[in-house]
């Protein structure tokens, strides 16, 4: 246990995904019950806060035209790029905003502890940096990705609370046993969503926003299918964890996006048990299809 914890300490059990060659990078030792941990900020080297300026630095410079004017507006709370952000006064930030907060976790943690943490308006944040080898590819999220990609969307109103339903409705979906269908739909929209604006389409996925190249790929490449938003259409679509998405889905508004996933999904799933999977790639005929500019 380590000194900056305060209270009672039992540890967790640490989360590996995939197959399981690679030893958790987080202290999961020193995670309280519900995988929150201290972010540790003076532990962060001068290595790392400069490697986060150049990863901050090189996204920021290509958010124009790519990214969504929510996103690019809110990146500023962030706060200066030279230094990886202290997570405490970011919530102080946040919490005025939209009465979200951020909280430290060692790395992945387990579907359950993730929504509980987001049906409490707390989103759970890497407290480690990539190594700087891993610069322009990483297998995991760290603080970048989860700082960078995630948090500006939460100082959005609408969005603030899709993230909050998508939390409840995880603690549900594990009752019903259908947290397969429900990732699908957290990865085609909050990781890797698109938004189709007066200006044209631009992303507001974590995923897409962190990463130095799908930015661009995602919004103006001819390759990937570009389809507007479907919920069942998209709890049947598998998805690529190790390329860049072969299909994106387009929103026309959050509030479209907050309205389409309100219903209750147990009929949902149902129905979605009972057709078949959709390929990462495919087209399925008669769709409503975005053409990139
Ligand atoms: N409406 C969903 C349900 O009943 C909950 C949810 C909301 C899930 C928003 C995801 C996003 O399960
Ligand atoms: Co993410």
């Amino acid at each position: 246990m380590l000194d900056h914890d305060k209270g009672v300490n039992l540890g967790v059990a640490p989360v590996t995904y995939g197959q399981g060659e690679r030893p958790p990078r987080g202290d999961y030792a020193s995670a309280r019950e519900d995988y929150t941990c201290e972010q540790n900020w003076s532990a962060y080297t001068a290595q790392d806060h400069d490697l986060y300026r150049r990863l901050y630095e090189r996204q920021a410079a290509q958010l124009d035209g790519l990214a969504c004017n929510e996103f690019i507006e809110a990146v500023r709370h962030l706060g200066a790029p030279e230094r990886i952000p202290r997570f405490d006064e970011l919530s102080e930030t946040l919490y005025q905003k939209t009465r979200w907060e951020v909280v430290a976790v060692p790395g992945l943690i387990p579907e359950e502890a993730f929504f509980g943490l987001l049906a409490k308006r707390k989103f759970p944040v890497t407290g480690w940096l990539r190594k700087p080898e891993e610069f322009d590819y990483i297998v995991e999220p760290d603080v970048f990705h989860d700082l960078f990609g995630h948090v500006p969307l939460l100082f959005n109103p609408i969005f603030a609370d899709y993230m909050q339903a998508y939390g409840a409705g995880g603690l549900k979906a594990s009752r019903l046993d259908a947290c397969e269908l429900l990732a699908r739909l957290y990865w085609y929209t909050v990781e890797f969503g698109l938004i189709n604006t007066p200006n044209g389409i631009r992303a507001y996925g974590a995923g897409i926003l962190s990463s130095a190249g799908e930015l661009r790929y995602s919004v103006r490449s001819q390759e990937p299918s570009r389809v507007g938003f479907d919920l069942q259409r998209i709890m049947r679509t598998r998805y690529k964890i190790d390329s860049y998405q072969a299909t994106y889905f387009v929103i026309e508004s959050f509030d479209e996006l907050f309205e389409a996933t309100s219903p209750d999904f147990t009929p949902i799933y149902k129905a979605v048990r009972q057709q078949p999977e959709i390929e990462a790639g495919a087209v399925v005929s008669s769709e409503r299809l975005y053409i990139a500019a």
